[in-house]
């Protein structure tokens, strides 16, 4: 059962919200682009490309968990709730769940990419007829409204896949947190992937893959910028790198200006010197226990993890404290 979802999905973010966000990264001591810019329509078929590279383990080692626990996992959902996933994307990781947890059942996608949303949501519509599926195109990160349900609701769950969450620094990571605990309200749930701390190799191989898709999706965003911010980075003088930064529990990538170089966007100048770098995103990792600290300190209960027999990626579910 799809309910009528807005015909169009509003353009969140305007050009100058873009602009203004680009050029005060590029402006700081150490230049910084934000992450969320990465999924355009190039950019989030590059990381679906990526989410199947050999070294890429999260999304297959995510959906293994799911496969092999969503039947717990569904039973602590339990019957009348509302699953509000976040940065649902293609929904890829969602069916197992949807499957066993009991009816009836409302499905939220929350994503900003609508194109993405809404032919996610006719797909899950489809294939789950019992299930009220009403899509919302939003930044979760962000607050946005809830919809009206057909269907009696009792618990609110949301669903976080993916380590997205691994994207924010602690303390933004535990605002974001707090906003879900607010949302889902007293009762409540969440459903979280996060990745796992380990070695520097295994690492750094995940976010610089032999086949180069990383790096492409690293410059799709001074791709992105050219287009359309009238921008001119000439793709070839910037480096792709990821590193471990193992201080920070983090992968960070970067793009790295190979020689001294002036760049234009719009009217405005930038200036880069030989090795200097843009930092284009963080990608968090956790040990178990620092997670769960994490998740406690936005005002949620300890609750239960689930891992993989190499213990790369975890599944947690944490009630909201009571
Ligand atoms: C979508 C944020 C989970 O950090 O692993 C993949 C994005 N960046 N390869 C991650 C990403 C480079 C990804 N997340």
């Amino acid at each position: 059962m799809l309910s009528p979802a807005p015909s169009q999905c509003p353009s969140i973010t305007s050009r100058e919200q873009f602009r203004s966000d680009v050029l005060a990264g590029l402006r700081a001591p150490q230049k910084v682009l934000p992450s969320k810019y990465f999924y355009d329509q190039r950019g989030s078929q590059l990381f679906d490309q990526i989410c199947e590279l050999p070294e890429y383990y999260l999304t297959r080692t995510e959906v293994g968990i799911m496969e092999e626990h969503a039947g717990e996992m569904g039973e602590l959902i339990g019957p009348r709730s509302m699953l509000i996933e976040l940065g649902s994307g293609s929904s890829m990781k969602t069916g197992w769940l949807l499957e066993s947890t009991p009816l009836p059942l409302c499905y939220v996608p929350v994503d900003i990419s609508g194109e993405h949303l809404l032919e996610a949501a006719d797909r899950i519509a489809e294939q789950f007829t019992d299930i009220e599926v009403l899509p919302v195109c939003a930044d979760f990160s962000a607050k946005f409204e809830l919809p009206e349900t057909e269907t009696d609701i009792d618990r609110r769950v949301v669903y976080f896949p993916g380590s997205t969450i691994g994207n924010f620094r602690p303390e933004p990571a535990r605002q974001l947190l707090a906003q879900i605990a607010e949302l889902v309200g007293p009762g409540g749930g969440l459903l979280i992937g996060f990745d796992l701390a380990k070695d520097r190799q295994t690492l750094e191989a995940a976010y610089d893959d032999a086949d180069n898709v990383t790096a492409a999706f690293n410059k799709n965003l001074l791709r992105r910028i050219n287009q359309e911010l009238d921008g001119d980075f000439s793709l070839d003088q910037f480096r792709h790198q990821a590193v471990y930064n193992e201080s920070h529990s983090r992968v960070e990538m970067h793009l790295v200006s190979r020689t001294d170089q002036e760049v234009r966007i719009g009217k405005a100048q930038v200036p880069f010197s030989a090795g200097e770098s843009i930092r284009t995103e963080l990608s968090h990792k956790y040990r178990p226990d620092s997670f769960a600290d994490l998740v406690q300190s936005a005002g949620f209960a300890p609750g239960q993890i689930w891992t993989d027999p190499k213990q790369l990626f975890a599944v947690g579910y944490y009630p909201t404290a009571s």
